[in-house]
């Protein structure tokens, strides 16, 4: 792309409490000048570097490419602003664009109007240069830019993953609640759990936990199954370097060890959907389904890790949701000695009546709803804490 040097400066989204997982994730693939913030993280690097991160990074919502940073006072001189970039550099008149834009503590306190004021600047870019303007395509843009205001400093800068790197390709269908395919895979990371022990999701659903939990142990780049990436409508796109990222890729998975990879649940039909969420993801060899309530479930042998996002309730009496809790923790009990047990839920009241002592309690969001990660150490003679009682 005209103007670029080989050294940009990026910044990689994620999810809140998955910065520094995701910090590292680019250190590993080479990436300079790391700066953690609230839900990303700056770097440096080059075009392969780009291509990489979002191929590979398993913690990461989008890789920005921002391409100017200025000051803004009100709507006029962000108008007049976006309409002096060089837009002809980034975009063809005959490509199709969407804007997305996030403001926090910012002179503006609506979102969509800057987007707005920012797409009708484009579009008279073009329109005063050339006399056309490229349309505006929401759904399915050939070009998406991101613009960022904070109090009164903006940054315009293009997506390079166009669709939310959470759409990795595989998961075709997505069970009654499922968690998005990042912050599955920031669950078992911050679990971790590395591949060397067996891993039980006792309450899969859609199967998204322990696929994600497979492609980590088999080191398969979570994007691979993915095939359209925004960076392709860019008019630098080298197809050749991307080819050859995405044939290195393929050739550093490891193949099967033998180490277990169970998910169960209680509903046949999460089964089934679990089972070809997997297929797709290419690890349906990697990982085994059944259909078992968590009380019944006898796991692979010890050490291991168990990780379950049970449902949160919101349907169901109160009753039922802490007596659901409560043989969570009987279960545990039973079947999971020696392993190291989370549990992942928005739902902090009904937690309280798993009735184990937590050993960590991480902080995390689903969308919107807040969250814990809580873990409890199955070893024997685990210390047990005195739950309310479910009569309350
Ligand atoms: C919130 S969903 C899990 C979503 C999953 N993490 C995903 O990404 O698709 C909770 C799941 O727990 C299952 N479940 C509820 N009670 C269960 C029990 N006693 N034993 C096993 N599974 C159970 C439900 O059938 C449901 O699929």
């Amino acid at each position: 792309m005209k103007g670029h040097k080989e050294n940009s400066r990026m910044v990689a989204k994620t999810l809140y409490g998955l910065e520094e997982i995701l910090a590292g994730e680019l250190a590993g693939l080479g990436a300079r000048d790391i700066k953690m913030m609230n839900r990303s993280v700056e770097f440096h690097g080059d075009k392969r570097l780009m291509y990489e991160a979002n191929l590979w990074c398993r913690t990461a919502t989008r890789i920005l490419k921002p391409i100017c940073d200025f000051k803004i006072a009100d709507e006029n001189e962000l108008y007049r602003k976006v309409l002096n970039v060089d837009w002809g550099n980034y975009l063809d008149v005959n490509q199709t664009f969407a804007i997305d834009a996030v403001i926090s503590d910012s002179v503006f306190n609506n979102s969509l109007y800057v987007a707005q004021k920012t797409k009708d600047a484009i579009a008279d870019h073009f329109r005063k240069r050339i006399g056309r303007r490229p349309s505006v395509n929401l759904d399915n843009p050939d070009i998406r830019i991101n613009i960022y205001i904070y109090h009164d400093e903006c940054t315009l800068a293009l997506d390079s993953s166009g669709e939310p790197l959470f759409k990795r390709g595989y998961r075709k269908r997505t069970g009654k609640a499922p968690v998005n395919e990042v912050l599955a895979a920031g669950i078992v990371l911050k679990s971790g759990w590395d591949g060397t022990c067996s891993f039980v999701d006792a309450m899969c659903g859609s199967g998204t936990i322990v696929v994600e939990a497979a492609l980590l142990a088999h080191n398969i780049a979570p994007g691979l199954t993915r095939k359209i990436y925004g960076f392709m409508k860019w008019p630098d796109y080298d197809a050749d370097l991307f080819r050859s990222i995405c044939k290195k890729a393929r050739m550093v998975i490891r193949p099967a060890h033998g180490i277990p990879i169970v998910g169960s649940d209680i509903d046949a039909k999460q089964i089934q959907e679990a089972s070809e969420n997997a297929d797709h993801a290419g690890i349906s060899k990697a990982v085994t389904f059944k259909q078992c309530d968590i009380r019944d479930l006898v796991p692979p042998p010890p050490p291991g890790v168990v990780i379950i996002n049970p449902p949160y309730g919101e349907r169901l009496p109160v009753h039922d949701i802490n007596e659901a809790y409560h043989a969570i923790g009987d279960a545990f009990k039973k079947n999971f000695t020696d392993y190291d047990a989370y549990v992942f839920t928005g739902n902090l009241a009904a937690a309280k009546y798993i009735g184990l002592k937590t050993s960590r309690r991480i902080e995390m969001y689903n969308g919107p709803i807040e969250c814990r990660l809580l873990k409890f150490e199955m070893y024997t003679g685990s210390r047990k804490s005195k739950p309310p009682s479910l009569e309350a």
